[in-house]
């Protein structure tokens, strides 16, 4: 698995290089399959002018390797979106959050232009929900958001000991069958008290790089 991931950070490194000029400034994800894609981005440090972190875990990381660390709110337009996915569907719906960044993900993947996704092939499945989906919070809202949540069907619970970025807590949503992820998005998202939730449906993923034991697959809706 290690394998596949340092696979498809290295596809999604030469995927956008072509495009890549000394202005372009590039929206970078979080988790273990980002980090492969931050480290295959670093070879290439002198030919862009930086990035967008979606967390402060990969901040550090982008600056780790000298590379510029921009505020979004500085930057007018991002060309690039690249970040891991904890599921996917076939209409290129996503799970995302599984590391808890969910919310300043969401935000710069609104910003960018293309998103491309990159993934092994385990993260595939035909309906979403088998991943946990996590939902974060306001925390004096936990209780009411947990019975909200709880009359859905699903289980929420909490992360214990787990504070967002940005100060809130998160509720992992179990056993859940989201048949229409796009629907099931927006009504989370009604829920007082719900910052964001991990359904990347209204703005999914725009390429798919799947990592699996024969190479890259290019997946494009
Ligand atoms: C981080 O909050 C998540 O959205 C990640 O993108 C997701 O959990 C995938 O992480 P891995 O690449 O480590 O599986």
């Amino acid at each position: 698995q290690d394998e596949m991931k340092r696979a498809v950070g290295q596809a999604a490194a030469e995927m956008i290089r072509p495009k890549l000029d000394r202005q372009s400034i590039i929206g970078v994800g979080t988790g273990s399959t980002a980090n492969c894609f931050i480290d295959a981005l670093a070879k290439y440090r002198d030919e862009f002018a930086g990035a967008v972190a979606s967390s402060e875990a990969t901040a550090a990381r982008l600056r780790q390797h000298d590379i510029e660390v921009f505020d979004l709110n500085s930057v007018s337009q991002l060309e690039f979106y690249v970040d891991g996915a904890d599921e996917f569907d076939p209409r290129f719906n996503l799970v995302k959050g599984g590391g808890g960044a969910l919310t300043r993900e969401k935000i710069v993947a609104a910003v960018a232009k293309t998103f491309i996704c990159i993934v092994d092939e385990s993260k595939r499945v035909d309906v979403l929900g088998r991943f946990p989906l996590p939902v974060e919070v306001i925390p004096m809202a936990r209780s009411y958001v947990g019975r909200q949540l709880a009359a859905l069907d699903g289980q929420p619970i909490y992360r214990d000991g787990f504070v967002t970025d940005n100060g809130n807590i998160i509720l992992d949503l179990h056993d859940v069958e989201i048949v229409d992820p796009k629907v099931f998005e927006r009504h989370l998202n009604n829920i007082v008290g719900v910052v964001t939730n991990g359904l990347f449906a209204n703005r999914g993923a725009d390429i798919i790089l799947m990592g699996t034991p024969q190479g890259v697959e290019t997946l494009k809706r």
